[in-house]
């Protein structure tokens, strides 16, 4: 879906901030690009949609050298989401989101059902938020209707540069909670820089950690958490290594069969799968509950218990007092 092969940028007055950088964006998948300040991963993302040229080497989108693609085409299919940028100070809400649809021509009346769809999938009242100009949104619902505008013509590939940044810790984690739950329903292949390693191992299928315009490495979530490619990987995510532990250990081993009490409330909290031992944990807290369903889409398939998520989180910590 997008490929960088051996992709280089070098500007003008001789900085080379992306050296040599390959990999594959599957389709469908998030991938994060994770690193340190001034590490290339907006030069990186700006390659994909032509804000950029690479100085050597190719980026290719849905398989052609997006040099050969015409960039207004090429952007079309591509959402991009960015903090500072950000949205058009002359235009109201609708007229942000409705950016792309105008340029593809749709009719009006399918561009104000869209922006309608947009904004409320963003939680922003249409009818509330609508008429506004940006100066008179917060920052948190400005980067809701910066989401919504890059979603807006429901493009296949998204680029997402620090969607999230510049906010309040809660905001943020509410805002980071409601693009996954949208994710999972929209399945676009996502390309999301960020600096901050716990968003990362979040949002991301894989991360590829950059530093100083190399890669260092790409894999899953868990891969660099418990196979650290090199020095640089160890310590970059080695201040955090027991949260991010947590974070990467899915509940699915800890499965037990549902039972009948369980399977006959659906009112509850549930748990998915893919949950992390410290998500199923938050959740359990705040459920106040000794044991959650899981579910799969919408079908319940087993329960956690307090207990077993417990003993996992022990084990995890290395406190596990295994009877004998
Ligand atoms: N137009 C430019 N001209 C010269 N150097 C540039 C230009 N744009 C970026 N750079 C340099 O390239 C390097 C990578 O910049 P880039 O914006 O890709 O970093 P980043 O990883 O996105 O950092 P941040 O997390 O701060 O946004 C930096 O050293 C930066 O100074
Ligand atoms: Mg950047």
């Amino acid at each position: 879906m997008i490929r960088f092969e051996h992709v280089s940028k070098t500007f003008a007055d001789g900085a080379t901030a992306v050296q040599d950088f390959s990999l594959e964006v599957q389709p469908g998948e998030t991938l994060v690009l994770l690193g340190t300040s001034g590490s290339g991963k907006t030069t990186s993302m700006k390659m994909v949609n032509r804000l950029l040229e690479p100085t050597n080497g190719q980026v290719l989108v849905d398989g052609h050298d997006v040099m050969r693609q015409d960039p207004i085409a090429l952007r079309r299919k591509i959402g991009y989401a960015i903090q500072h940028i950000g949205l058009f100070s002359h235009m109201t809400v609708e007229e942000n989101v409705a950016v792309v649809p105008r340029l593809l021509g749709w009719p009006a009346s399918r561009i104000r059902d869209r922006v309608d769809e947009l904004l409320t999938m963003a939680g922003l009242e249409p009818d509330e938020f609508r008429r506004r100009y940006p100066a008179q949104l917060s920052g948190g619902q400005r980067q809701r209707v910066g989401v919504a505008r890059a979603l807006a013509a429901d493009p296949p590939i998204v680029l997402m540069d620090e969607p999230f940044g510049a906010l309040d810790p809660i905001t943020r984690e509410q805002l980071q909670d409601e693009f996954l739950e949208l994710e999972t329903e929209i399945q676009k292949t996502i390309l999301f820089v960020t600096h901050d390693v716990f968003e990362a191992v979040k949002m991301g299928d894989r991360i590829a950690l950059l530093d100083a315009g190399r890669l260092q490495q790409l894999g899953t979530p868990r891969d660099l958490v418990e196979q650290p490619a090199n020095p640089f990987v160890e310590a970059f995510l080695g201040h955090h290594h027991v949260q991010l532990r947590l974070m990467t250990q899915r509940i699915g081993p800890l499965l037990e069969p549902i039972d009948m009490e369980m399977a006959s409330k659906d009112d509850s909290e549930t748990l998915r799968e893919s949950d992390s031992l410290l998500t199923a944990l938050e959740k359990m807290r705040s459920a106040k509950a000794d044991r959650l369903p899981v579910r799969r889409q919408g079908q319940p398939v087993g329960i956690v218990t307090r207990r077993r998520l417990l003993a996992a989180l022990a084990e995890n910590l290395g406190l596990s007092d295994e009877p004998s």
